[in-house]
């Protein structure tokens, strides 16, 4: 039997009403259209997709500050909607969240100790102050904030954007979780820092052996992540996942002409791969609204591919080699 995954996510719809005209009619803005996919325990998995396409709210609904409007979201194939109130708060703690903004995330008021001890606290994980003093310092260690005595007593505007996302890191991985939902987690820091991110989280991936939902805008950050984590990478437009597959398999084999898009905008260091990869030119460089979305392939009003049943049918999501899944007309003959 295989294992069960830390996180299953079930035809995941997430709808918002929004209120617009002078009448005020609702309308909603499908975020996330109809999602499933799953975190292996110890794994990763990548969600990577232009902004507004969803990839926050499928986060935040993970981690339950969202609620589905339709479809299931399992925690150890338990339907977290169904939990009792002690399985709940144990989902609650062991599904942590890390944003892009290090700089909002951190109460200013507060000193790095205070900030990692609050948690430590709440789940009584540590309690003297001695013992909170002790592990504060293990995990600032972990993280790379050395010597701990250095930044212990800081106050968030005394680090820099890269400590600042370290402390963060150390906040979620206090409470021991299962899985970190990285939410863009290098996208507000300095470009010499980013690496050093994501080092670390892989670094704690194999130390702590934690699962990641590693959410990004930028394919060569999700190349990055996954050629040394390995996992899944999903393609998202517009609310749905267009492809799915390996890691390895989505960089190497791209089938998706916008997943062609997004990769063809990354520049790469090898330059027979570099040559194999001709730009993709879109027809447009606009992302249509998710309030208005278009008929048939949401992608149709930007690929150059597109023909007739493009705008009328929506191609679903199809298996079209072991283990690599693609929404387009291309592949459905
Ligand atoms: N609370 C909300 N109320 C109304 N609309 C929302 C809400 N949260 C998100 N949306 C809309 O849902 C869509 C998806 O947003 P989401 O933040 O999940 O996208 P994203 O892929 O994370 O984008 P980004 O790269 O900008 O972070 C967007 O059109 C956004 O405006
Ligand atoms: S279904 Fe048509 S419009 Fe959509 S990605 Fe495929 S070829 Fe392009
Ligand atoms: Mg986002």
């Amino acid at each position: 039997m295989l294992d069960t995954p830390i996180i299953e996510v079930r035809d995941l719809k997430v709808y918002f009403p929004v209120k617009k005209g002078i009448f005020g009619r609702t309308y909603y803005v499908k975020a996330v259209d109809g999602v499933s996919f799953e975190i292996p325990e110890e794994g990763i998995f990548t969600l990577v997709g232009e902004s507004g396409c969803g990839k926050t709210t499928v986060g935040r609904t993970i981690v339950g500050v969202v609620k589905p409007t339709a479809g299931k979201i399992l925690y150890k194939g338990k339907d977290t909607s169904k939990l009792s109130k002690e399985e709940y708060l144990e989902y609650r703690r062991n599904v942590q969240i890390v944003h892009q903004d290090p700089y909002s995330a951190l109460n200013p008021t507060k000193t790095v100790f205070q900030s990692l001890a609050a948690p430590l606290k709440r789940w009584g994980i540590a309690k003297s102050r001695n013992e909170l003093r002790e592990k504060v310092s293990e995990l600032l260690e972990l993280v790379g904030l050395n010597p701990p005595g250095e930044f212990i007593n800081k106050y968030p505007h005394q680090l820099s954007g890269g400590q600042r996302q370290r402390v963060v890191i150390a906040r979620a991985i206090s409470v021991n979780p299962d899985v970190i939902v990285a939410d863009e987690p290098i996208t507000m820091i300095d470009v010499s820092l980013r690496i050093g991110i994501l080092d670390l989280l892989l670094k704690l991936k194999e130390e702590v052996g934690t699962s990641y939902l590693f959410i990004t805008h930028d394919f060569g950050a999700a190349r990055y992540f996954s050629a040394k984590g390995g996992g899944s990478i999903a393609v998202m437009y517009l609310g749905k996942i267009v492809e799915v597959a390996a890691a390895e398999e989505v960089i190497q084999n791209p089938l998706h002409p916008y997943t062609k898009a997004l990769i063809s905008s990354v520049p790469v260091a090898d330059p027979e791969l570099s040559r194999k990869r001709k730009p993709l030119k879109l027809k447009s460089l606009d992302i249509p609204s998710p309030l208005n979305p278009p008929s048939g392939c949401k992608f149709h009003t930007r690929c150059p591919y597109s023909t007739d049943i493009c705008s009328k049918v929506e191609p679903e999501l199809k298996e079209v080699s072991p283990g690599h899944y693609v929404a387009c007309h291309l592949y459905q003959g």
